[in-house]
């Protein structure tokens, strides 16, 4: 008894062990659109919009796996305003970039990371700079060097693969990401860029879809069916221009 105990725990660890290498990073290898949003979330950014006379659209993430547990991310939205001087609507195009690292899996479809975010310069400066934002636009990380100045946030993310049509394709990853903490940037003075200070309780969720298009009504019905209804996205449309 005793013996096929140790059998079973040894058998449970090689299997936890096993779990832990199959999550296959290349499933998140691509151009993903952000397909629906924590409600919440969506709230407090239509809000700032508003104040701002701001417009967020197409939000997207890029992520491309270098090793067998890191992958390069790049979160990236197009920002408009009223430029009133000119007259005229302007757009630009911020990214973010950053670093997610495996650390373990739930199962095949399923995995914790952690999370290092460096903001573009844009976000040190204020954003009454019509100037700074576009300077910084250009001055953000890449793939070569995803954190140029250091992380300024981390956190931990959950991402789950789903199959939005129920074919076995898994075309959408729910993101749950949780526990943002600001990072103290080395240069303090530099940075007057608001920062959340606590860490955040709940995970803000993030639906992502594979390529350009979101999801039409019954496949995201379908996704928040197969999550158990346990989110509370809303369904975002498609707002990239191109
Ligand atoms: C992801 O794609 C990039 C480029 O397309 C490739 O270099 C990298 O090896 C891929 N990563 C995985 C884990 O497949
Ligand atoms: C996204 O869709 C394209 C085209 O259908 C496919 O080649 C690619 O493997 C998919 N990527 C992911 C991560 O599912
Ligand atoms: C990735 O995993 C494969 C298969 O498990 C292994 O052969 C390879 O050495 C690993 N590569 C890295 C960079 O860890
Ligand atoms: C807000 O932006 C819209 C469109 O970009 C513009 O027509 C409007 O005049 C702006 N309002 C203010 C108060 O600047
Ligand atoms: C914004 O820039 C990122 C990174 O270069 C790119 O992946 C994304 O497609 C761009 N988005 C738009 C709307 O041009
Ligand atoms: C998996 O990783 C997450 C994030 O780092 C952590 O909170 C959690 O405790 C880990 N779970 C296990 C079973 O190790
Ligand atoms: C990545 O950024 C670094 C500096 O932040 C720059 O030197 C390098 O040329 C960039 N690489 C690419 C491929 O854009
Ligand atoms: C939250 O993040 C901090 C540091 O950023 C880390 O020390 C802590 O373990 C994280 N908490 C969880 C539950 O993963
Ligand atoms: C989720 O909600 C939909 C309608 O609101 C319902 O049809 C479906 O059965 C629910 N799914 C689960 C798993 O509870
Ligand atoms: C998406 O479009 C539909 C129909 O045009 C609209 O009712 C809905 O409010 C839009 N959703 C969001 C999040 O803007």
């Amino acid at each position: 008894m005793k013996f096929s105990g140790i059998i079973a725990a040894a058998s449970m660890f090689v299997a936890g062990a096993v779990a832990q290498s199959t999550f296959d990073m290349s499933s998140l290898n691509g151009s993903w659109a952000v397909g629906g949003l924590d409600s919440t979330l969506l709230m407090e950014v239509k809000a700032l919009t508003q104040i701002y006379n701001m417009t967020v659209d197409c939000p997207q993430v890029y992520i491309t796996g270098s090793t067998n547990n890191t992958a390069y991310v790049q979160p990236s939205v197009e920002f408009g305003w009223y430029n009133a001087i000119t007259q005229s609507s302007q757009k630009v195009n911020i990214s973010l970039s950053g670093l997610i690292t495996l650390a373990n899996t739930t199962d095949n479809n399923g995995a914790n990371f952690d999370v290092k975010l460096s903001l573009p310069s844009i976000a040190r400066g204020l954003i009454a700079s019509q100037v700074h934002m576009l300077n910084s636009a250009l001055s953000g990380g890449n793939s070569s060097d995803p954190l140029p100045h250091g992380a300024d946030y981390q956190a931990n993310l959950f991402v789950k693969l789903v199959s939005s049509k129920n074919d076995g394709v898994n075309d959408v990853v729910l993101a749950s990401a949780s526990n943002f903490t600001a990072v103290a940037p080395s240069d303090e003075g530099a940075s007057n860029f608001v920062r959340r200070d606590e860490a955040s309780e709940v995970p803000y969720q993030l639906l992502l879809v594979n390529g350009s298009n979101t999801l039409d009504e019954a496949a995201f019905q379908n996704v928040a069916s197969l999550l158990n209804n346990e989110t509370h996205l809303t369904k975002l449309n498609s707002t990239c221009s191109a």
